[in-house]
């Protein structure tokens, strides 16, 4: 009983928010280099130059015009640049997962490490042998790499040049740099993801797009769906052994009421996170799509064989990030507060984190149900966890109780989704396991870790690395497989 034997507990980073480096060893500049920080209340920018040579700032919502170039100005910081710098920390920050005992450890490969420009037809040989001695180092622990391709960020040439995935050429770059990795490190890597919370690519940053209307997003996104699919199939022909999964932001969504309305406008909020799964676990657009797009008059330009890829090239299985659950209503004086990436209606029953996202472990059951239940594939909680602000106390701990709270909570219900549900999870790899900056707001206040890192929101630090009091309790619950909870 309990969680099964292999379960693969570890943690989770993305290379634009840990990494740094931005420009060492030949990495060309990616699209989150010229995303500024930001907080709680000021929204994180992009700087560009406009057609004209006019620079600018906007939010990642507003648009940023035709011929638009990404623009790092040297005035400004950006988060990324340095990071919590894995670049020049990584046997460290190894050494300490292993120390708590990690199976797998997730992080994502840099595009623009690999391909500086992005339609390079062989790679920057440097950036291949950083991630190739990073894997190195995880197997001599035994730690499984699980190797996200893409994280949030695209090489900005591919943005400026080609208005990123709206281009259909950049399927053809995305699955050459997919090539490299899966043939470079092959033997070292088996568990791969496409594309990070695919349902939230919808900015310049993530798309390389410069307008965000739905005829552009969703043809963009078509040709996101062909490149993920065509990796799945090319993954499975150079090794057998690999796995291939797809990745998506599913919290789960509540009717506020029984009132019938409500129940409806739920299932319409959660076709909106379906659609993406619906196209990569069974390999088609769904009904309720096709008449969206027919209603909004979108059309997407396929090519001919695109539907037999989009089928051939389902995923193996399903990794997925929780943080909290929604709440859909017809009313539209509902209180709202924060969540990831959109804000929520205030849930009465759940209590919230200091940005306002809702904490609800039981929604992790449900969603892991839900996700089941739909799709009968393997489900892997690629990221789960609690940002908050920790105070290092005068003898230098750091006693993250509130984290270990919600940690705990989250994988109680993980496991009566497995043992009573009998749901299929091939393992758990919370957020941050180290502190990294924020996606959402540029901060590094905002802390997921389970390891502190010495480094404030303008970027100053030591980066000195320390354990919090999560760090000994974490590894207690992986030595004992899920059992022991306790602090
Ligand atoms: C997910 C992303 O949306 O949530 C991560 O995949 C992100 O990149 C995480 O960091 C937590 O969000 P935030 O805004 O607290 O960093």
């Amino acid at each position: 009983m309990g969680f099964p034997e292999g379960f693969l507990w570890g943690g989770a980073t993305a290379a634009n928010q840990y990494e740094g480096g931005y420009l060492d060893g030949g990495k060309g500049l990616s699209t989150l280099d010229a995303i500024t920080d930001g907080s709680h209340t000021v929204p994180r920018k992009i700087s560009f130059k406009t057609a004209d040579g006019e620079i600018k700032y906007v939010t990642r919502d507003q648009e940023l015009g035709k011929g638009a170039t990404g623009y790092v100005d040297p005035n400004q910081y950006y988060p990324s640049h340095v990071a919590t710098d894995f670049y020049h920390h990584w046997k460290e920050d190894i050494a300490l997962f292993a120390e708590m005992g990690f199976k797998t450890f997730r992080l994502s490969i840099a595009w623009s490490r690999l391909f500086p420009r992005g339609d390079e037809k062989e790679p920057n040989e440097e950036g291949v042998k950083f991630y190739e001695d990073v894997f190195k180092e995880l197997r001599k622990y035994d730690i499984e790499p699980l190797v996200t391709l893409n994280h949030f960020d695209m090489p900005m040439y591919l943005a400026d040049e080609m208005d990123g995935w709206l281009d259909r050429r950049v399927v053809d770059y995305f699955v050459n740099f997919a090539r490299v990795c899966f043939t470079r490190y092959k033997g070292l890597v088996t568990l791969w993801k496409t594309f990070n919370e695919i349902n939230f690519m919808r900015a310049w940053n993530t798309l390389g797009t410069k307008a965000y209307d739905d005829q552009t997003r969703y043809q963009a996104l078509h040709h996101v769906f062909v490149a993920s699919a065509k990796t799945v199939l090319l993954g499975h022909v150079i090794d057998p052994h690999n796995l291939v999964g797809m990745m998506i932001a599913y919290g789960t969504s509540y009717p506020e009421d029984c009132n019938p309305d409500n129940y409806m406008k739920n299932i319409e909020e959660m076709h909106v996170k379906q659609f993406f799964c619906d196209v990569q676990c069974r390999g088609y657009y769904p009904n309720y799509k096709l008449k969206e797009f027919e209603r909004n008059g979108v059309v997407i330009e396929k090519e001919e064989f695109d539907d037999d890829i989009l089928l051939d090239g389902t995923v193996d299985f399903i990794g997925f990030s929780y943080y909290s659950s929604g709440i859909s209503t017809i009313r539209t004086d509902a209180e709202t507060t924060d969540g990831n990436q959109k804000r929520n209606i205030k849930n009465p029953h759940l209590k919230a984190n200091d940005w306002g996202w809702q904490i609800d472990p039981v929604g992790l059951r449900i969603a892991l149900n839900e996700l089941y239940d739909r799709y009968e594939l393997p489900l892997f909680v690629v990221e789960n966890g609690l940002g908050a602000i920790d105070t290092v106390e005068e003898d230098g701990s750091i006693n993250d109780d509130y984290r270990i709270d919600y940690l705990a909570a989250h994988i109680a219900e993980m496991k009566k989704a497995v043992e009573i549900d009998g749901v299929e999870l091939m393992g758990y790899t919370p957020w941050g396991c180290i502190d990294l900056v924020s996606a959402g707001t540029g901060e590094m206040r905002k802390r997921y870790g389970f390891i502190y890192v010495d480094m404030d929101d303008e970027g100053k630090g030591t980066l000195k690395r320390s354990k919090k009091k999560s760090f000994d309790w974490y590894k207690k619950v992986i030595a004992s497989n899920g059992e022991d909870l306790s602090k």
